[in-house]
């Protein structure tokens, strides 16, 4: 997630660097956090095998997260073996730009803390777990890293045109949340879905939300919700298709989505590809 929020930052800013990189201090964690983790990983490792794509299983097989809080140097040398990605560690969110910059390099910054017991099902600010279990794997996959650091550099270029708004909508709908068709039907890539307990399920079988083919100005169109479930996910028939279409320069884009009204995310238009229509979609003209 971007690092856009109105509240005062958890974390321990106090000793970062000016890119706001820390030290893991892995030895710092605490038995119960470790305990904790386990827990989250069992959790949803057993939830993996029906909802999460190919590319993101295969990855999380080789990764070997289950006994304690992964050590980050030692998944970066496999990172850097399969797509040249490195994980810098980060005390929790960090501005945009600083953000853009990092995903520009293929550094994917990792926020240190773990959440609290009490937010196991449930926490607003990406922790540990979030950034790695939903963020890692994908990022073995050549070309969904690709599309990071595309979108690393793309962010830089937004920020300069004024545009982040539209941009940070296709990360929520594609990298946090996105969904991806399979011949064994809708999977999910997207790190905010295979890192929440509920929502896996959810964005593949619940009847409530749509699910509507990716286009990419109708996705950067559209609001999105960030305190409930989605109410509407995206679908790609692939991370070719991903990346082939956030090629082009984005500038004009960026002037024909200023001069419209954003979408609801409920919204389902007439031209939209509709896997599924929600229970209760409100109709957009
Ligand atoms: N092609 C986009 C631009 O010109 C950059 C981009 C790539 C943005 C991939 C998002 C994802 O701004
Ligand atoms: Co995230």
């Amino acid at each position: 997630m971007t690092g856009q929020t109105d509240h005062a930052l958890r974390g321990d800013y106090s000793r970062m660097r000016p890119d706001y990189t820390v030290d893991q201090d892995w030895d710092v964690y605490r038995p119960e956090e470790h305990a904790l983790w386990r827990r989250l990983f069992d959790r949803q490792a057993a939830l993996v095998p029906r909802y999460a794509c190919d590319e993101y299983r295969a990855a999380l097989v080789r990764l070997d997260l289950g006994a304690a809080i992964p050590r980050f140097d030692a998944i970066n040398r496999k990172l850097a073996a399969a797509t040249r990605w490195e994980l810098v560690a980060v005390p929790g969110l960090v501005p945009d730009l600083v953000f853009f910059e990092h995903l520009a390099n293929r550094r994917f910054p990792v926020t240190v803390w773990l959440r609290e017991p009490h937010e196991f099902d449930y926490i607003v600010e990406p922790d540990v777990f979030h950034d790695f279990f939903g963020h890692v794997p994908m990022l073995f996959d050549p070309v969904f890293a690709d599309y990071m650091q595309a979108y690393g550099k793309g962010g830089l270029k937004a920020h300069a045109l004024g545009a982040i708004e539209m941009l940070a909508r296709l990360y929520w709908y594609t990298v946090e949340f996105g969904l991806v068709e399979t011949p064994a039907g809708l999977r999910t890539y997207g790190a905010g879905i295979v890192s929440s307990g509920g929502e896996i399920r959810h964005s593949i079988e619940s009847p409530e939300p749509n699910r509507l083919g990716f286009d990419l100005l109708r996705v950067m169109r559209t609001r999105y919700k960030i305190d409930t479930y989605q109410e509407t996910y995206f679908v790609v028939r692939g991370f070719d298709e991903l990346f082939e279409a956030t090629e082009p320069d984005f500038a004009p884009y960026y002037r024909t989505l200023a001069a419209q009204e954003p979408l609801a995310a409920s919204a389902v238009l007439p031209g939209d590809r509709v896997y599924h229509r929600g229970a209760a979609p409100t109709q957009a003209a």
